[in-house]
């Protein structure tokens, strides 16, 4: 009896280490969810392809001097962006990012984002752009750039399809720089509404990472992996203060939120080593409006739903899939982004 018991320990152990960490997994995020059975929906990087397959542009910059735009491409060994394709492009002026392609075939491309509830600070209301080069990062041995939101920042696609609508399940995760944050509203990436206003509980569930107090909140001092789900910020099934979400202190952090009918879960990780915690795994929050969802399938980045524009962050890359993805999908997703080697 005992002897057996510890041999299914052993076997067990074995077959999660030859999943988990083995010497190099020939596959993408998008890969690894389509695996699973949640393909994604949507997939966003300015630093690496996310399937392995992906030769398409990665994103677009628009240079300050004369107007003109180019795209970067992954480049052909390892699939990291073509940094050096913004160097020289953007050499003697300064670019700004101006499309993030979606991977995905849905084509679900984010671009400056209109106003809303709120107005950005550029002509007619719109978000700013993210300066291209403010947020180099070594990818792996080579550099390449994130997404540098500062507030007032913000990308947006109000005509996005494939996401999740309704009560539909959906995954996601970002990777995020840990340390660039803030408590204004909102540094979301994920579903939101379609007309860039405030249209009621439950009418978004994206990922939110920052130290904001205003809703919810965890332990410590922040900032906090959280769901923005419209009108609140939740860390858990209580609508304030959740203490099992930790206090996020590593440089680069994957965040993972999803939901589906009646459950949702919040997970996090050092996105440079180590496997996914699970922060809250349950029921929808103790609040009117969030069962069931009613969510719009727009994706926002940087901004909140009403395209509140007071955050900041750093976003390196980040998908939605469709259907609720296992926590064992998402472990395996874990072990790419690790195997990705961010660095500064
Ligand atoms: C948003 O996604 C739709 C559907 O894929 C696409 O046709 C459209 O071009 C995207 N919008 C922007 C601003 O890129
Ligand atoms: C990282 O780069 C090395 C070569 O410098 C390569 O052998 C390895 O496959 C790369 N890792 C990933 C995850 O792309």
């Amino acid at each position: 009896m005992s002897s057996r018991r510890s041999f299914r320990g052993v076997s067990v152990r074995t077959l999660l280490g030859l999943a988990t960490l083995g010497p190099f997994v020939a596959a993408g995020p998008c890969d690894i969810y389509s695996s699973g059975g949640t393909p994604c929906v949507a997939a966003h990087s300015t630093t690496r392809a996310l399937y392995d397959a992906y030769t398409g542009p990665l994103y677009q910059v628009k240079r300050n001097s004369d107007g003109a735009t180019t795209n970067i491409f992954p480049l052909s060994i390892g699939r990291l962006a073509d940094s050096t394709a913004q160097d020289r492009f953007c050499a003697g002026t300064t670019c700004v990012i101006s499309i993030i392609y979606d991977q995905s075939s849905n084509l679900n491309h984010l671009a400056q984002a209109p106003p809303g509830g709120y107005r950005g600070p550029e002509p007619g209301g719109y978000d700013r752009l993210a300066r291209a080069a403010d947020a180099p990062v070594m990818l792996n041995g080579t550099k390449v750039y994130g997404v540098f939101i500062s507030p007032g920042t913000g990308y947006r696609n109000n005509t996005a399809r494939g996401t999740a609508t309704g009560d539909q399940a959906q995954g996601m995760y970002a990777v995020v720089d840990g340390t660039h944050y803030n408590s204004g509203c909102c540094f979301d990436y994920g579903n939101a509404e379609t007309n860039s206003q405030d249209t009621g509980s439950g009418h978004m569930e994206a990922i939110y990472f920052g130290s904001c107090t205003f809703w919810g909140s965890g332990a410590g001092r922040g900032p906090w992996i959280m769901a923005d789900l419209e009108n609140g910020l939740f860390s858990g099934s209580n609508p304030k203060r959740n203490a099992g979400n930790p206090s996020i202190s590593y440089r680069f952090v994957t965040a993972v939120v999803k939901g589906g009918p009646n459950k949702w879960a919040i997970r996090g990780a050092n996105a440079a080593s180590g496997p996914l915690a699970t922060f809250y795994d349950g029921q929808r929050p103790n609040a009117r409006g969030y069962n069931p969802m009613k969510k719009e399938g727009g994706i926002i980045l940087g901004i909140g739903g009403d395209n509140s524009v007071s955050a900041q962050g750093t976003f390196y890359e980040g998908v939605m899939t469709s259907g609720y993805p296992s926590d064992a999908t998402e472990d395996l997703v874990q072990a790419d982004i690790v195997a990705a080697g961010y660095a500064t």
